[in-house]
């Protein structure tokens, strides 16, 4: 069974996406640690020159050997802290924009998806990479509690990561390709009042009637 978590950052798509893959024995893949893996790589290569000549970054982001997982490993480097980095922010919501890096993506993640039961979260999830799983979850929660999750999460200042925030939405809402939006078919949950049990044991009941 898949179950595919989506929704704009700060939602609590990973805490929930973890905290449910651990509940129910499943796998976990973090598609956005991915494209977070093509940033950080055409940041250290240049970026202007990378994003600038044509076919660069998809050439790139092919290239890459990304293992998603509890530690991010790319290139056989743990970039589990790296990818974090602000900058690295940044840049992922650029390189998510351009659409041979997402067809790279979509390729990779669907490959480690082929076998096995999966909590998989990120933008597209539901709508392009697993348009078949058994159930679709878009997560929301209003701008102000999203960016004072990042801060907390992150540090720094809830203003400045609101207004960051804010730029990051809607360049992921508009883009052209696979810009995020929910599956016709998810169940939306808004988690600004709730907790994380909560939310979990919302997605679990729902899980269960999915795999009768
Ligand atoms: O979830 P995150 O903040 O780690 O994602 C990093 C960037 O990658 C963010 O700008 C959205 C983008 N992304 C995407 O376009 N598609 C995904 N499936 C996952 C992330």
């Amino acid at each position: 069974m898949v179950i595919a978590i989506d929704g704009p950052a700060g939602a609590g798509k990973s805490t929930v996406a973890r905290a449910l893959a651990r509940c129910l024995h499943y796998c976990y893949l973090d598609s956005g640690a991915m494209y977070r893996c093509v940033a950080l790589e055409a940041l250290r290569r240049d970026a202007g020159s990378v994003l600038e000549a044509p076919g660069a970054l998809a050439e790139l982001a092919a290239g890459l050997a990304i293992q998603p997982g509890d530690r991010v490993v790319c290139d056989g480097r743990d970039v589990t802290d790296a990818i974090r980095a602000p900058a690295v922010s940044e840049m992922a919501s650029r390189v998510a924009a351009d659409p041979g890096v997402r067809e790279a993506m979509v390729a990779m993640q669907r490959a480690v998806m082929a076998n096995g039961d999966w909590v998989a979260e990120g933008r597209d999830i539901g709508t392009v990479v697993a348009p078949d799983a058994e159930l679709k979850i878009f997560l929301t929660a209003d701008a102000q509690a999203r960016a004072q999750r990042r801060a907390r999460e992150l540090g720094g200042d809830a203003e400045v990561v609101l207004a960051e925030q804010a730029l990051r939405d809607a360049r992921d809402a508009t883009r052209e390709h696979s810009p995020l939006r929910p599956a016709a078919d998810a169940v939306e949950l808004d988690t600004t009042d709730l907790d994380v049990e909560a939310v979990v044991g919302a997605i679990v009941a729902l899980a269960r009637t999915r795999s009768r």
